[in-house]
């Protein structure tokens, strides 16, 4: 796959997505925003990938953000279309892929940064990260779900004080925070991020599908994520992976899911 602001990398089944901006701190712009949808897309509808890690390029900047230059002068109007679309195309779609996405936060994750990092599935970070959300600095809010996803993660009170004050959290307040799981040097990160990711898929990507879709169903409006996991449950039955998993540990063997 070949991007102007992306690299993309596969092999043995984990996909490394390094938004690639440095001199702009990896700021999303439109057409980085587009890039992104596309290989996010291409690599969920391709079955032999079965995790994937999201970083930035450089030693700064996970992502400083949505690119301001672009939407400084925009109407209300088109301030509106902007935050609706940017969290159809990228926000909720990389929030429900049915393949996992770890977010390795190399560095500044501020506004649609940590707005895209708190879409994947979780998060680790390197020891020199910063995140936070500094939209009203700029006079306008968190618009790629910043203001619904952080204090899920967070907690209402911690993230009303983030997003009123503008500020910046270190790594280490992150983890406490329960924002990034693991906290890590900048040369250990991706090794940390493959680590995991190969745990993950060693499991059966059609049951990790599944997951994703029940836990993600406890944070949407009207949707009893309860009944959603008894539907995944009972579907699994229906699976060659359930089939495999469940006879290989009978017969005391690792299991080679079908996926
Ligand atoms: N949008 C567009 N450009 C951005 C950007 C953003 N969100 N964040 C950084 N850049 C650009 C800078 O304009 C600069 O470009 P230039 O060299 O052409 O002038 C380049 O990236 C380097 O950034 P700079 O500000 O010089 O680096 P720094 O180390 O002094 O500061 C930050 C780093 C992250 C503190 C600072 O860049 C910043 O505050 N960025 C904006 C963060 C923000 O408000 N994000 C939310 C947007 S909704």
């Amino acid at each position: 796959m070949i991007f102007e602001n992306l690299l993309v990398s596969t092999e043995n089944g984990l996909a490394t997505i390094t938004i690639n901006r440095p001199k702009k701190l990896n700021a999303l712009n439109k057409n980085t925003i587009e890039e992104l949808h596309n290989a996010f897309n291409k690599l969920n509808n391709d079955n032999s990938v079965k995790a994937i890690i999201i970083t930035g390029s450089g030693e700064k900047a996970f992502v400083a953000g949505a690119d301001i230059s672009e939407f400084a002068h925009f109407s209300v109007e088109e301030g509106g279309r902007l935050a609706a679309k940017g969290q159809e195309m990228l926000f909720d779609f990389v929030e429900n892929l049915t393949t996992p996405v770890i977010a390795a936060v190399n560095g500044f994750a501020l506004g649609g940064g940590l707005e895209l990092a708190m879409s994947c599935h979780f998060r680790i970070a390197s020891n020199n990260a910063k995140m936070g959300l500094p939209e009203v600095s700029l006079g306008v809010i968190p618009g790629y779900g910043g203001t619904q996803r952080l204090p899920q993660l967070i907690g209402k009170g911690r993230a009303m004080e983030l997003v009123m004050t503008a500020g910046m959290i270190s790594a280490e307040d992150a983890k406490n925070y329960g924002l990034v799981n693991h906290v890590t040097t900048q040369e250990e990160l991706i090794p940390l991020a493959t680590k995991i990711a190969s745990k993950i898929m060693r499991n059966s990507s059609v049951a990790i599908g599944a997951a994703i879709k029940a836990v993600n169903d406890n944070f949407k409006d009207g949707v009893n994520g309860f009944e959603t996991e008894i539907s995944e449950f009972g579907a699994c039955f229906g699976t060659e992976d359930f089939k495999e998993g469940t006879t290989a540990f009978l017969e005391k063997r690792k299991a080679d899911f079908p996926g």
